[in-house]
């Protein structure tokens, strides 16, 4: 099969196409033939091993997996024999931060990696689908939102962001979101009750405004700046490292 690979951390001009095995699925595994996957921020982060911390995951000082690739839309082709769950044919999806090494034709994949996809998308689709949507679930599943709470999303138009608030409309919450002008009436469509035009517009300066929770998830902002807008108990949660461990974490 043909993959994307690199050997060492560094830039894109390392990554090679090369003839490669196809992988045999373990016992909990399954083989599938990618349909479609996308290049993401994750790739990026996994190419170049930065933050640093994530080569106690990745590999100290080479990349344990030489395949490139996080998220996948593909078809199951072979099943590992304890596998029970999913069989030859169905057409599946999913996405591994650490990984999935699917920038190549086949990739062998653990069934806890894996969903079936919604019958009513396209492979192109459900590979678009899902790296926002996971970062975007990072920010809700340990929190307790609750109707009629208020929610700011800054950076709406974004892959989290419009995953964000296609999630949290589900709470019945008002929403308010930051986003450029060109965006505005898209971004209203997903849900958003209130914008702020990011492009003529500081959400920090409106102090009046009072959030159950402010979502960043774009990491342009800070806690101190997003304080006064936070009501008593007020969340505040970023996509981004706060600036001194950036200085730790980007070395
Ligand atoms: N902590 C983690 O594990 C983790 C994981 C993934 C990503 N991240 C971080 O999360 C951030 C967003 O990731 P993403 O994948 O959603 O990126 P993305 O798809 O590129 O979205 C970022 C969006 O932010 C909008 N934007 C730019 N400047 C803005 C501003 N000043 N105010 C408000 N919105 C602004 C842009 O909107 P328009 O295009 O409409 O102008 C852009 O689409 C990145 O900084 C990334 O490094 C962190």
């Amino acid at each position: 099969m043909k993959a994307a690979i690199r050997t060492h951390y560094g830039s894109p001009d390392q990554i090679e196409i090369a003839s490669l095995d196809i992988p045999a699925p373990k016992a909990d595994e399954v083989l599938v033939k990618i349909h479609a996957t996308t290049v993401n921020r994750t790739d990026c982060a996994n190419l170049t091993a930065k933050p640093f911390i994530m080569r106690f995951i990745l590999g100290f000082s080479k990349p344990k997996q030489p395949i490139m690739g996080t998220d996948f839309a593909a078809e199951v082709i072979e099943i590992g024999k304890n596998v029970t769950e999913f069989k030859k044919g169905d057409k599946v999806m999913g996405f591994l931060d650490t990984g999935a090494e699917s920038q190549a034709e086949y990739a062998t994949v653990s069934t806890k990696n894996l969903f079936l996809m919604p019958d009513n998308i396209s492979y192109a689709q459900a590979a678009a689908s899902l790296e926002g949507a996971h970062y975007a679930y990072s920010f809700i599943h340990k929190v307790d939102i609750k109707p009629g709470q208020k929610v700011l999303i800054n950076g709406a138009s974004g892959a989290i962001g419009s995953a964000l608030l296609q999630f949290v409309r589900q709470y019945k919450v008002t929403i308010a979101v930051t986003c450029p002008t060109k965006n505005i009436e898209l971004i209203k469509s997903l849900g958003a009750d209130k914008v702020y035009d990011y492009t003529s517009e500081d959400f920090t300066a409106d102090t009046k405004a009072q959030y159950d929770f402010v979502f960043d998830t774009v990491g342009k902002s800070t806690f101190g700046k997003c304080k006064p807008l936070l009501s008593k108990n007020g969340v505040y949660i970023s996509s981004e490292l706060a600036a001194i461990h950036k200085m730790y974490f980007y070395p």
